[in-house]
């Protein structure tokens, strides 16, 4: 089990301004031995939160959205886990909040078993859900369960609906940020439309849009950064600490992945400013240069 550090004198708490880092579908555990110049997952994530740990400001909360492990392996998620107690310990007095949800390759029951604190399931959650909701600095986060085990495709059952219609109804007036894997959108590229959100999502439109304070809808999936919107919220998708999905829009294309460069989301917030996102690749670059 991993516990978070503790927070309550940080002065990130008083930070009138929040930095969210973003990074999903890691796949720890993919054999990587036909993708041309793949680090190997585990290097590829290591890669990603050494990037975290190097932004400046640092972020506040880092949210990790689901395919955590290939396949859902106990030990994948043992390395996660160090992964992200190496990279973001030496953080000043404290790292950022780590707030992790599975994907359709996880096995739910055995991420949030190691992972212990990085998935703060909600007291509440439904029967079998990684649901949580945790405020920070004055925003919600709310983090849905898609997962629908034994399927690839995502959903978001009734008791779910419900129960994050409790979570906004109770946080009306506040500012909200959801984040799940399966985005609430259709990308175009077929294969993965095929497996992604197929029930719920006009629902959850619904919700988004009476509460009228969903500040950013965050997810992953589809390894490719993707903008949309829902219920008059944004949708973004992250890129993949790993691979990305092969761009192509046309219908029946077949599913390939490209070795495009890996990027995490930085997302800036405040209650003056709103939202602005960003995305910072991983590797680096020349630069910068005083123009
Ligand atoms: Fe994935």
């Amino acid at each position: 089990m991993v516990a978070q550090r503790p927070v309550t004198l940080c002065l990130h708490d008083f930070k009138l301004i929040m930095l969210i880092a973003h990074v999903t579908d890691p796949h720890i555990g993919l054999r990587t031995n036909r993708m041309q110049a793949h680090p190997g997952t585990t290097e590829a994530f290591r890669r990603a939160l050494i990037h975290v740990r190097q932004l400046v400001p640092a972020p506040d909360v880092l949210l990790l959205s689901g395919d955590l492990s290939e396949t859902g392996r106990e030990e994948d998620y043992i390395t996660l886990a160090a992964i992200v107690e190496e990279e973001l310990a030496t953080l000043a007095s404290c790292g950022p909040l780590v707030l992790a949800i599975p994907g359709n390759h996880d096995t739910p029951a055995v991420a949030k078993a190691v992972l212990g604190e990085l998935m703060p399931v909600a007291a509440d959650a439904p029967d079998g859900t990684m649901c949580l909701h945790v405020e920070r600095g004055g925003l919600h986060f709310i983090g849905l369960d898609t997962v629908h085990l034994g399927f690839a495709h995502g959903h978001l059952n009734e008791a779910q609906l419900h129960w994050l219609e409790a979570q906004l109804t109770a946080c009306a007036g506040h500012p909200v940020l959801l984040f799940m894997h399966h985005p609430p959108l259709v990308s175009g590229i077929s294969a993965m439309d095929a497996c992604g959100l197929l029930e719920g999502g006009p629902q959850l439109g619904k919700l988004v849009a009476a509460h009228g304070g969903v500040q950013l809808i965050a997810a992953g999936h589809v390894h490719r950064l993707i903008l949309g919107t829902l219920g008059g919220a944004p949708v973004v998708v992250a890129p993949s600490s790993s691979h990305q999905i092969d761009l192509n829009l046309q219908p029946g294309a077949p599913l390939a992945c490209r070795m495009e460069p890996p990027m995490i989301g930085l997302y800036r917030w405040s209650l003056e400013d709103g939202m602005a996102c960003h995305f910072s690749h991983v590797n680096p670059f020349p630069g910068p240069f005083a123009i």
